[in-house]
């Protein structure tokens, strides 16, 4: 069926679930975990939610739709799922509530098993290319009150037009591609995720101009692998329509830049091995492309980069790091880590300890490994134990957190342009905002500066946050 037509059947179902709400006053809840593609990919979720008659409920008590949007790139997220699913349990029985399980995990077959057999009241269990279809799962679950799975094992297309409820309305995420063809050794995401296809740049230009239109300010770009953009449709000869000189990311990131009303574009995640000159130059000539670039290391040696098949050595990272901190002015950088990957030798960690040193990074995401059945990382002889696992990762984020105390003393009495997005969660009197390197600000100041890019000096640092004052 074209795209197109499965998006207008979908509209039919929602509007069919809304009149079998009809004067029920419904109301929904979303848990969602996992990377910025998920909460995106939620954002798709509640937007249909609400067209089909659903408010988000506010004591999680009363709620009529839970659904649970899942990750499985590590294995926490599973410990979570399932402790979750216990407290379902108890909200069925009460309330006979409609529960449904959504996401990246659910392509995992001992998951969906494991629901099937030990949480029998799930109603609904549904993968990563079977989202659009949400409205028409459900509507079967209510109407015939049978339990139903929908989930692919294929990669599916890319369905552009479903209707979306953004969490925020100053920055928004718009993916960009889907899946990915990497295959680093550790990652489930290929595997769930399905292999790489791009959004057609018209669909993303249209977005893009659509939010800029509603007064959005910030853009990030999501995909797992955002600089190979459009290449797999070029390698293979796959017929894609250009648009405004779009058929890279590179000059993707040009037309974006030219969008009135967008001041900040924002992207995640690129591939080091992936970073051509071309992205490199356009970065430092848009304006409006934040200085902020997030390049995944993973680790710092080369021998455990080459096990994890990431295609880089750790000269090269470094490298390429020098070249981007000399072509782009006021670069900052941070990256994702993992430590206790398989065969990770002492010498291997300190190598990953020596690029924290060298590059000073503004943030660092740190993970330990964890298995992830199906991946070749699993099967490898050499696992580190718990023990050491834990000890490197303190080790690790001691390094961090005394990098990140003394980066923050730079900051202060700087002027620093803050994008303000919205009251302090901790604080109802005080504006909370980021700076172009994604530091969070906090600031008194009126509601009205909301949505707006303001200069802020900085006054004082604590760890995770700067205060500001307006100049
Ligand atoms: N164990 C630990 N961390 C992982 N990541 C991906 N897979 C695993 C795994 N099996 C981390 C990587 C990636 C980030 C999103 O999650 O660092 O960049
Ligand atoms: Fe996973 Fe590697 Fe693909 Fe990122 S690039 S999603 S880490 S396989």
């Amino acid at each position: 069926m074209k795209i197109s037509k499965e998006i207008e059947q979908q509209k039919q179902y929602i509007e069919k679930v809304k009149e079998l709400n009809k004067d029920k006053k419904l109301t929904y809840s979303i848990l969602t975990m996992g990377c910025q593609q998920n909460e995106n990919d939620s954002e798709k979720l509640c937007g249909m939610i609400e067209q089909m008659g659903y408010v988000k409920a506010t004591n999680p008590e009363e709620v009529d739709l839970a659904v649970i949007n899942t990750c499985c790139v590590r294995e926490n997220a599973e410990d979570r799922l399932f402790g979750k699913l216990g407290e379902l349990k108890h909200l069925k029985e009460k309330r006979g509530t409609i529960v449904a399980i959504g996401g990246c995990m659910m392509q995992e077959k001992h998951i969906t098993r494991k629901i099937k057999e030990s949480y029998p009241f799930v109603d609904m269990l549904f993968g990563t290319h079977t989202l659009h279809k949400f409205p028409e799962d459900l509507y079967r679950v209510i109407e015939e009150k049978n339990k139903l799975t929908d989930i692919l094992d294929i990669e599916g297309k890319v369905y552009e037009g479903l209707p979306i409820k953004r969490d925020s309305s100053v920055k928004a995420s718009v993916t960009i591609m889907n899946g990915c063809n990497n295959f680093c050794s550790y990652c489930i995401v290929p595997y769930v995720r399905g292999r790489e296809r791009s959004r057609m740049p018209k669909d993303i230009m249209e977005e893009i101009k659509e939010l800029a239109k509603q007064g959005y300010k910030e853009i990030t770009l999501l995909g797992q692998n955002v600089n190979s953009y459009l290449r797999v449709e070029r390698e293979n000869n796959i017929q894609f329509e250009e648009y405004e000189g779009i058929n890279s990311f590179a000059t993707l990131l040009h037309a974006i830049n030219k969008v009135d009303g967008i001041e900040r574009i924002r992207f995640v995640s690129p591939h080091p091995k992936d970073f051509t000159d071309d992205v490199i130059e356009q970065i430092a000539k848009c304006d409006k492309v934040c200085k902020l670039i997030h390049l995944p290391l993973q680790s710092g040696s080369t021998e455990v980069l080459r096990v994890m098949n990431r295609k880089y050595t750790k000269q090269q990272y470094l490298n390429l790091v020098e070249k981007m901190k000399t072509r782009i002015p006021n670069l900052t950088l941070s990256t994702d880590i993992i430590v206790g990957f398989p065969g990770e030798t002492e010498e291997d960690f300190e190598d990953t300890l020596d690029v924290v040193k060298k590059v000073h990074f503004e943030q660092v995401y740190m993970f330990i490994y964890s298995r992830r059945i199906g991946t070749p990382g699993d099967k490898m002889e050499k696992q580190i134990p718990d023990e050491i696992k834990h000890k490197r990762f303190n080790r690790l984020k001691e390094l961090v957190e005394s990098q990140i105390a003394e980066n923050n003393q730079k900051y202060i009495n700087t002027i620093q342009k803050v994008l303000v997005e919205g009251k302090s969660k901790n604080n109802e009197n005080m504006l909370t905002g980021r700076t172009d390197s994604n530091k969070v600000v906090i600031f008194e100041g009126k509601d009205d500066l909301i949505n707006e890019i303001i200069n802020l000096k900085i006054v004082s640092e604590h760890m995770w946050y700067l205060r500001g004052k307006q100049v």
